[in-house]
C-alpha cells in the first residue's frame, strides 16, 4: 500500500489523481492533501478518502472545515501547504499544485526523503538546479508526471542516457495553433480554454495557447534528464498520439504514444518501473486515427517558446522572473486586464530587466520571484 500526499488534491491533476487512488484502493491511500479554495470539493474528498491531514488556502476556510471534520487535522495558506506535504508520513509526494508555490513543499518533501511525483513544472522551472541537486543529494527519485516528460523517461528505461542524441517534445499548439499572430489581437478568453486535445486547469490551457507550456516542458526537461538544451527540440504534432520521443547516437527514436488521457503517465508515476490495468481508458488504435502530422515549431509565430528556450540556456535566476512574469500576466488576461498579446510582452519587459544570479539559492529564487510578481502588477495598474 502506497501512501501519497497530494497537493493541489482539487485541480485537474489532483482530480484524476483521486481516480486512480479510487480505481486501486488495495495499492493507493491518500494521506495528506492540500487544495485552494474550492471547499465543497474539498469537503467531498475528504468524506470519501478520509487523509489525515488537509491543507486550504485561506484560515475562515480551514476553520469551517475544521468544524465539519473534527477528526481530521486542517491546516492553511503557505506553511499548511509544507505541512500537506510531509506532516504526515507517507512514500510520495504527488505535487499538482500550480504555479511556484509548489517549490517549498517540493524540497520539504525531498529532505524527508519522500519519491516526488511531479506535475508542478514551474517549481521545476523557477528553481530547477535546487530542486535537481536536493533529490540527489537525499537520493530521492523525481518522477515525471507531464505526458511529454512520462513519455521520454519511459523511452529512456533501460537506455544508456550517454546515448541520447535528442530529445524530441511534441506539442499540440494549443488552442491558437492555427491563427497567424495578427489574428491572435483579439482573441478572448473563452477561447483561449477552448483546448482542441486536453482537458487541463485553466493557467495551463493558457500556457498551451501561448505557448509558454512547451517552454516550460523545455527547462523541465532539461533539469529532469540533464540535458542541454542544443539537444531538446520541439515538434509540433497536433494528434497529441505521441506524447514525445528519444533519439539515440545510431538515429534510432524510441516513442511513446496514447489516446490522451493524462491519468495514464500520472499512474506510471505512481506504479513505476511497474504497470497495472487502467480502468475506463481508450485504447489506441491506430488504424482509426490513420495519419499522424508533424510541422518544424515556428518560433516567429511562437514566441514564448523562443523566450524560455533563451531563459534555460542562461540560466540562474533568468527563468525563475520569466517564470514569475508569466504567472502573472496569464492571471491578468484571464481577469480581463489585459489583451493575450500583451501576455508575451510582459514576460520579455522582465527578462530584458532582470539582472540574473547566475548560482541563486533559495532566498534569491524566491526574492526573483516575489519581485517579478510585484513589477507586473505594478504595469499593469
Ligand atoms: N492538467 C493537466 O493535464 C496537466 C498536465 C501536465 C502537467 N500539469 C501541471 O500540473 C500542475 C497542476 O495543473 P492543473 O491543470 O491540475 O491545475 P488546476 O486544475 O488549476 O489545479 C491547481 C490546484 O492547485 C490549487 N491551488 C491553486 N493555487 C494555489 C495556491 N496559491 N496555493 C495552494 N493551492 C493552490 C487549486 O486549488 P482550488 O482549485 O481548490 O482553488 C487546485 O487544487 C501545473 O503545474 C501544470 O502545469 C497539468
Amino acid at each position: 500500500m502506497k501512501k501519497i500526499n497530494l497537493l493541489g488534491a482539487t485541480g485537474s491533476i489532483g482530480t484524476q489523481t483521486l481516480d486512480i487512488i479510487e480505481s486501486n484502493p488495495e495499492l493507493f491511500t491518500l494521506t495528506a492533501m492540500s487544495a485552494g479554495r474550492n471547499m465543497k470539493k474539498v469537503s467531498e474528498i475528504i468524506a470519501q478518502f478520509k487523509p489525515q491531514l488537509v491543507s486550504v488556502m485561506e484560515k475562515a476556510d480551514a476553520d469551517r472545515l475544521q468544524a465539519e471534520f473534527p477528526n481530521v487535522k486542517i491546516v492553511h495558506g503557505d506553511e499548511g501547504l509544507i505541512e500537506a506535504a510531509v506532516g504526515i508520513e507517507a512514500d510520495v509526494l504527488l505535487n499538482s499544485v500550480i504555479g511556484s508555490v509548489g517549490l517549498k513543499p517540493t524540497l520539504a518533501a525531498i529532505a524527508a526523503g519522500m519519491t516526488i511525483a511531479i506535475a508542478n513544472k514551474e517549481t521545476l522551472v523557477a528553481a530547477g538546479d535546487l530542486v535537481v541537486q536536493a533529490a540527489k543529494r537525499h537520493q530521492v527519485p523525481l518522477v515525471p508526471v507531464d505526458s511529454e516528460h512520462s513519455a521520454l523517461f519511459q523511452a529512456l528505461n533501460g537506455e544508456n542516457e550517454k546515448r541520447i542524441t535528442q530529445l524530441i517534445i511534441t506539442a499540440s499548439g494549443g488552442s491558437f495553433r492555427d491563427l497567424t499572430r495578427d489574428q491572435l489581437q483579439h482573441v478572448t478568453v473563452e477561447q483561449a480554454l477552448a483546448h482542441p486535445n486536453w482537458s487541463m486547469g485553466n493557467k495551463l490551457t493558457i500556457d498551451s495557447a501561448t505557448m509558454m507550456n512547451k517552454g516550460l516542458e523545455v527547462i523541465e526537461a532539461h533539469h529532469l534528464f540533464a540535458m542541454p538544451y542544443d539537444q531538446i527540440e520541439c515538434l509540433l504534432h497536433k494528434e497529441s498520439i505521441i506524447h514525445s520521443m528519444v533519439e539515440f547516437e545510431d538515429t534510432s527514436v524510441m516513442a511513446q504514444l496514447g489516446s490522451p488521457d493524462m491519468r495514464v503517465p500520472i499512474q506510471y508515476a505512481l506504479t513505476y518501473p511497474d504497470r497495472i490495468p487502467m480502468a475506463n481508458a481508450k485504447r489506441l488504435r491506430l488504424d482509426e486515427i490513420g495519419k499522424l502530422h508533424f510541422e518544424k515549431m515556428d518560433f516567429e509565430r511562437f514566441r514564448a517558446l523562443s523566450f524560455a528556450y533563451d531563459a534555460g540556456r542562461e540560466g540562474g535566476t533568468l527563468p525563475t522572473a520569466m517564470n514569475a512574469a508569466n504567472e502573472v500576466a496569464v492571471q491578468l488576461f484571464m481577469e480581463g486586464r489585459i489583451p493575450f498579446m500583451k501576455i508575451e510582452d510582459i514576460i520579455e519587459q522582465m527578462m530584458d530587466q532582470h539582472q540574473t544570479i547566475s548560482h541563486p539559492d533559495l532566498e534569491e529564487i524566491l526574492e526573483t520571484d516575489r519581485v517579478t510578481r510585484k513589477k507586473v502588477y505594478g504595469i499593469v495598474k
